[in-house]
Order: structure tokens, then C-alpha cells, then sequence
């Protein structure tokens, strides 16, 4: 039975895969309508969560699928000291794939030690989020149609934000591809993630000042500072307005760039580059919806043995 925990838990051949078929379900999603008839989705959301969970959701609706689940942790027997490891048990007899979004690293990893159904991590602490990552990268090849030899700027809260550690990891599987980290010093990409930059040869450097680098950029991932991560309020609110893309800022910029936000926004993308070409970010959130129809599909297929799910 096979998990998504981190995103290199498909191979380069699989994102691909998962990647084509979601393009297909944008050009025919009735085609998908019937794919998962029967089977339910346990969404199993600890943590707060607008997009990730109803996307998850949305998903196995529209492959005909139901779903059960809950969408903060007060309102399951966690706040009666339940462990994930026994919540899993459980879940287990009453759906065919899970997904789980928790504020604890490792929660996920956990929870799929004691599943007998598929584990989908959907956010565990600072540390990952492998769906938003195939999001990411079905935008950036919706854009660019190619995830390689691109110079990808991610900017913000390098350290808590698990999206960029996700991303990170699975774009430099991809050939030629630079990498230019945009933090304040506090806030820089663990060193576990630059370590897997090295080992892959990839080249990549660390600035604090994204006006200086942003015209050599294709894609610029912007983040939130991670409030919720943080030890004290003080710091947060010193940091969490270091960066924000404006126009001014976009005018420096290539014509081509990709701006990408796994959303939420807060401060650090003024509205007024909503309407901008370069903005990726609302139809990222489609995509997020398309690749979690296929990544669901593909994890009971297998589990299946191949065929429908
Ligand atoms: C991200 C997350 O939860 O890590 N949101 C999302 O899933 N789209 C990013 C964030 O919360 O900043």
C-alpha cells in the first residue's frame, strides 16, 4: 500500500504521470465523474485549512466518491486525548484513503505506520506538504510546459513554511533547474533542505533582498510569514511584513515570470498584482483540485492492484 508523506514518495516518473492525467481531467473532468463510485475519503484536518481540505473533498466528489471526516481537531475524540495512532485504527474501518493535515512534524509519518488505508499527508507542522507541491508543479507546467532549467525564487518564510521545503525538494529532481532563497536571516530554508541541494549538485543562493534578484526569475513563490510557528508574537510581527510584491517590485520583473502563492495571503502580494498576467496564484488553486483527483485516483488504482479505483 503506498503513502504520500513527502512528495519524493512518487518518483519523477509518477509526478509526471499525475501531472498528465490532471491535465486531462482539466480538458474532460466528466470523464472522471464515475472513477471512484463507492470508495470514501477520510479528510482528517487538525490544523486549520480552506483550500487543501475542500480541495481534497471537492476532488472525490467529482470522481463520485463520498467523504467523512473532520475539520479541526476540537471536534474529534483528540480533544479527549485520542492518539493519531488510534484515530487512524478507526478510520480505517470506515474509509479507503485518508487525508490528514496536522500542527505536529511527523504526524503523518505516524499516522501511516498504523493505516491499512492510503496516508496523504496534508500538511505536518514546518515540515511538508507533498499535494501542494504536485499543485505547484501542474502550474508551473501549465505555464511553462517544462519543470526544468528554470530559476525559481522562493520568497518569505523559508523555515516554517512547508510548502517551500516540499517544493524544494521535488523541483531539484528536475533538470537545471536555480534556486534563489529570499528570507530575512531568521527565517532561511532549514539546513536538512539545502544539504539535499548540494547532494543533487543544484545550484542555489540566499539573499535577503528579492528587488535584486527578481528580474532573473521565471517563477517567484511568494509565502506568508507562518505566525503559528512562531515562539513569540514580537518577532512575528517584526518579520511579517518583509516582504511585499507590489507593482513597483513586478515592473523590474520578466515579462514571462510565474508568480505563484500557495495561499493564504496576508500582506506579502498587494491586491493590485491580482490582476497582473504574472499572477498564477488564483488558477493554482484549480490545479490543486485537479492533481488531488488524480493523485486520490492513482493511490487506489494501485492499492487495487491497477484498474478503476
Ligand atoms: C499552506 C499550508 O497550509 O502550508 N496553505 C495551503 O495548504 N495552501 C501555506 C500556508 O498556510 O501559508
Amino acid at each position: 500500500m503506498r503513502h504520500v508523506i513527502e512528495p519524493t514518495d512518487m518518483s519523477v516518473d509518477e509526478i509526471d504521470q499525475l501531472i498528465a492525467i490532471a491535465e486531462d481531467i482539466e480538458r474532460g473532468p466528466n470523464d472522471y465523474a464515475n472513477r471512484c463510485e463507492g470508495r470514501i475519503l477520510a479528510s482528517l484536518f487538525y490544523e486549520p485549512s480552506t483550500r487543501t481540505r475542500l480541495s481534497f473533498e471537492s476532488a472525490m466528489i467529482s470522481l463520485g466518491g463520498s467523504v467523512i471526516g473532520f475539520s479541526s481537531a476540537d471536534t474529534s475524540s483528540a480533544a479527549k486525548g485520542e492518539s493519531v495512532a488510534d484515530t487512524i485504527r478507526a478510520i480505517s474501518c470506515y474509509a479507503d484513503i485518508c487525508a490528514i493535515r496536522h500542527s505536529k512534524e511527523g504526524a503523518a509519518l505516524v499516522a501511516a505506520a498504523y493505516s491499512r488505508i492510503p496516508v496523504i499527508n496534508a500538511g505536518d507542522g514546518g515540515h511538508e506538504h507533498p499535494t501542494q507541491t504536485y499543485t505547484d508543479l501542474l502550474t508551473i507546467h501549465s505555464v511553462k510546459k517544462s519543470l526544468c532549467g528554470l530559476t525559481v525564487g522562493l520568497c518569505g518564510d523559508l523555515k516554517f513554511g512547508r510548502t517551500v521545503h516540499s517544493l524544494i525538494k521535488a523541483l531539484s529532481l528536475y533538470r537545471d533547474n536555480e534556486f534563489v532563497l529570499v528570507s530575512p536571516d531568521e527565517l532561511q530554508v532549514p539546513e536538512y533542505i539545502t544539504g539535499i541541494l548540494k547532494d543533487r549538485g543544484c545550484l542555489f543562493e540566499r539573499t535577503s533582498d528579492l528587488e535584486s534578484c527578481i528580474s532573473r526569475l521565471d517563477i517567484l513563490y511568494m509565502t506568508r510569514v507562518q505566525r503559528e510557528r512562531f515562539f513569540n508574537e514580537a518577532d512575528y510581527v517584526r518579520l511579517k511584513d518583509s516582504y511585499i510584491l507590489n507593482m513597483s517590485k513586478l515592473a523590474k520583473a520578466k515579462d514571462s515570470l510565474a508568480v505563484l502563492h500557495p495561499l493564504p495571503r496576508v500582506n506579502e502580494i498587494a491586491v493590485e498584482v491580482d490582476n497582473d498576467p504574472r499572477a498564477k496564484y488564483f488558477s493554482q488553486v484549480q490545479y490543486g483540485k485537479y492533481i488531488r483527483m488524480a493523485l486520490i485516483m492513482k493511490l487506489l488504482e494501485d492499492r487495487n492492484g491497477g484498474g478503476a479505483c
